[in-house]
């Protein structure tokens, strides 16, 4: 009796570890949900969305857009109050500063957003990544899954394993822009 409680205990054990090994750290439904509070509380605080205000857009690096303009603030998401970084990605036919100063709309490609969340991930400085389209949804991975939460926690690629490389040890690369 005692040896397969025991035994049953031990399968028990392994079938939870490997549901979380297989569970990606990112996209699911809570994530999901978190960016779309967290896309609404940046519309009303103008960090995105029609009404949002901008900074001078500047040439970007690699993964991001070529033209870049990136925006802080600090807000609160479902309780929880932390600093926003938002960075607007601009491409396409055409791009310059000087082209997306004046209509910015036409070559927005995507927003990606730091969140720092308390708790939420102390191994990376507990930010929540994002990366949006311009009307508010999520962009996926090639596997179509939603590009929200720890993205990608324990993975060679993504938003965590290329923001590790900066300098310092909060995942911040542009400092300069920000202090
Ligand atoms: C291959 C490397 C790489 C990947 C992957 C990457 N980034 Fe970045 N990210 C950068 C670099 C480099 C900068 C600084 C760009 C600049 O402003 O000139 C940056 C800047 C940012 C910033 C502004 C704050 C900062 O660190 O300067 C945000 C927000 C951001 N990235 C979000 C994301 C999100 C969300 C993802 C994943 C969906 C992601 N990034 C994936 C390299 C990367």
């Amino acid at each position: 009796m005692k040896t397969t409680l025991l035994g049953s205990i031990g399968i028990g054990l392994i079938a939870t570890s490997l549901m979380a090994w297989a569970q990606p750290p990112f996209g699911g439904e809570e994530d999901i949900a978190y960016a779309e509070a967290l896309w609404e509380t940046m519309k009303d605080t103008n960090l995105v969305g029609e009404k949002r205000t901008m900074s001078a857009p500047y040439t970007g690096q690699h993964p991001h857009g070529a033209i870049l303009d990136t925006m802080d603030g600090e807000i609160t998401v479902e309780g929880t109050t932390g600093p926003v970084i938002v960075k607007r990605n601009y491409g396409g036919e055409g791009v310059s500063r000087e082209a997306v100063w004046n209509d910015p709309d036409q070559y927005l490609g995507s927003v990606t957003v730091m969140f720092q969340r308390e708790g939420y991930d102390p191994d990376n400085n507990d930010w929540f990544w994002a990366k949006y389209l311009p009307d508010g949804s999520l962009d996926t991975n090639p596997e179509g899954r939603p590009l929200a939460g720890r993205v990608a926690k324990g993975m060679e690629q993504g938003c965590i394993a290329c923001h590790s490389t900066a300098s310092g040890d909060d995942l911040v690369f542009g400092h300069d822009r920000f202090q």
